[in-house]
């Protein structure tokens, strides 16, 4: 069971990033990775939606002997990994805004959030808030239109530019030192985000934390690929391909399937 692959899943091209992280730390293991660009953004849809969307997911990468399931989505993870985990054996990791190491660190006590709409909402995400609230101001702001701009490629346009300015300039002017991005296709604005944050403010995603985790568990259930023979990453999008081959710095072949 070892040899088989790890799934991996997200709304669109953001889990890349994830993959990014787990390729790096993990190179033998074998990956699929599914973008449901055609539902992007998740972040707008209902919870029962959201669900739906993730059981078709997972259920393709389970019919491909996945041995562990990557929920590359902080939207999906949000909303429906408690559900994930109960419906199916298989284990899944899952990614959540990194609201603690921000809130241990902060100095100003103020920290900003940018991620969807659908992560601000959940239940989750408040159980995570309410920990720090006293102690620190947490500055929510939902990306909207920040995902179809990042799905069609556009991440250096001035259109992305406005609307990045438009979320952190309330931010800025609370004084927060720490930006959580808080959704896995905010990773790719990092040169962007920089040049419109002051340079005190440290920005953090949970991508490292979460290819640790999952080395963590394969390594807990004995599921590492020890094989050391290099890697077979294999890439699916149920639409455009442009801007999926394009953050994978085409490298990889891309394939549309149908799912
Ligand atoms: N990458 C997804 C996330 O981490 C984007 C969600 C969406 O499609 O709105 O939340």
């Amino acid at each position: 069971m070892s040899k088989q692959p790890i799934g991996i899943f997200d709304s669109g091209v953001g889990g890349t990033s994830i993959w990014k992280e787990i390729h790096k730390i993990l190179p033998f293991e074998d990956t699929i990775y599914l973008a449901d660009s055609q539902y992007a953004p998740y972040g707008e849809k209902h919870k029962d939606q959201i669900l739906e969307l993730c059981i078709k997911n997972t259920e393709y990468l389970l019919n491909q002997n996945c041995k562990l399931i990557v929920v590359a989505c902080n939207t999906a993870t949000t909303n429906a990994i408690k559900a994930l985990r109960a419906k199916y054996n298989v284990p899944f990791i899952g990614i959540e805004p990194a609201i603690k190491p921000a809130a241990l660190q902060t100095k100003s006590k103020a920290i900003g959030i940018l991620a969807t709409r659908g992560t601000l909402s959940s239940e989750l995400f408040h159980q995570k808030t309410d920990l720090y609230n006293s102690s620190t101001t947490i500055i929510e702001q939902i990306g909207e239109g920040i995902v179809p701009l990042v799905e069609s490629g556009e991440i250096y346009s001035d259109e992305m530019r406005t609307l990045l300015k438009s979320y952190l300039t309330p931010m800025i002017k609370a004084h927060i030192d720490y930006l959580v991005l808080g959704c896995t296709h905010y990773p790719y604005l990092v040169p962007v985000l920089k040049q419109i944050l002051p340079k005190h403010i440290t920005i953090i995603d949970s991508g490292l934390a979460v290819a640790k985790q999952t080395r963590a568990v394969l390594k807990q259930k004995n599921l590492l690929n020890n094989t050391q023979k290099s890697a077979v990453c294999k890439f699916y999008t149920n639409s455009k391909s442009t801007a999926l081959k394009q953050l994978l710095n085409h490298n990889y072949p891309v394939a549309y399937l149908d799912f």
